[in-house]
């Protein structure tokens, strides 16, 4: 498993932000987006292409394409859904499914309730979007389900991690291609499963309290 951390003080300093209990809805979600943006950048790094010839007004240029099949982008609802409209702004050729996760908040395992994916996930590059990776249970889950389904390497861009949950998902997934691109590393989980200091819970933040 490779993992990234972003090292850049822009993404810190918006991060710094939204981690501020005081930060209203409407900014949380655009600096959601932005900081989503910010991070596809390092994420789309090894994202499949070909190369191509175009003509420019004075002569042929060699570029590149992104491939087929095109990458498959995958909020888990429902904090990532804060996080889409920032990455399909970097790919916006890109596929999207949706998988809805939730934690159970006393076992905190995860539970699948929704799921709107492509059959066929073989020779795809997946790009899981979730904006906290506690546990890990859940990232844990929707990889595995990715895999399953026939992809062959997922990339997950998250906002903010414990080592705890990274650490279990590096134990869940040896051996496969996954990628784990981070704008923070937080120091610890709690007892009942936040991250310290995180944000909070993401998903109220985005959208208020279930
Ligand atoms: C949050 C978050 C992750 C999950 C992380 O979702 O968005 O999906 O918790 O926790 P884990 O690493 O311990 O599994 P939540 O279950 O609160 O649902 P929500 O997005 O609907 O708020
Ligand atoms: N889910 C969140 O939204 N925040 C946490 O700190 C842990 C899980």
């Amino acid at each position: 498993m490779r993992v990234h951390v972003a090292d850049h003080p822009l993404i810190t300093h918006k991060l710094t932000v939204l981690r501020d209990k005081n930060t209203s809805s409407p900014t949380f979600r655009s600096l959601t987006e932005e900081l989503v943006t910010l991070l596809a950048y390092e994420a789309t790094r090894d994202v499949r292409v070909e190369p191509v010839n175009v003509q420019t007004p004075v002569a042929t240029a060699e570029g590149l394409a992104i491939s087929d099949p095109r990458p498959l982008v995958v909020p888990i609802l429902r904090a990532g859904l804060g996080m889409l409209e920032g990455m399909v702004k970097l790919i916006p050729t890109a596929e999207v499914g949706f998988l809805g996760m939730v934690r159970n908040e006393e076992t905190l395992q995860p539970d699948i309730y929704a799921e709107r994916l492509p059959d066929d996930l073989s020779n795809r590059q997946c790009f899981v979007l979730d904006p906290m990776l506690a546990t890990g249970g859940s990232l844990i889950a929707a990889i595995n389900y990715l895999f399953e389904r026939g992809a062959v390497d997922v990339t997950a861009i998250c906002l903010i991690a414990s080592p705890e949950g990274l650490a279990a998902v590096e134990r869940a997934t040896d051996g496969r291609n996954v990628h784990i691109v981070l704008g923070a590393l937080d120091d610890r989980l709690n007892e009942v499963g936040y991250i310290v200091p995180g944000l909070g819970d993401a998903g109220d933040r985005l959208y208020g309290t279930v």
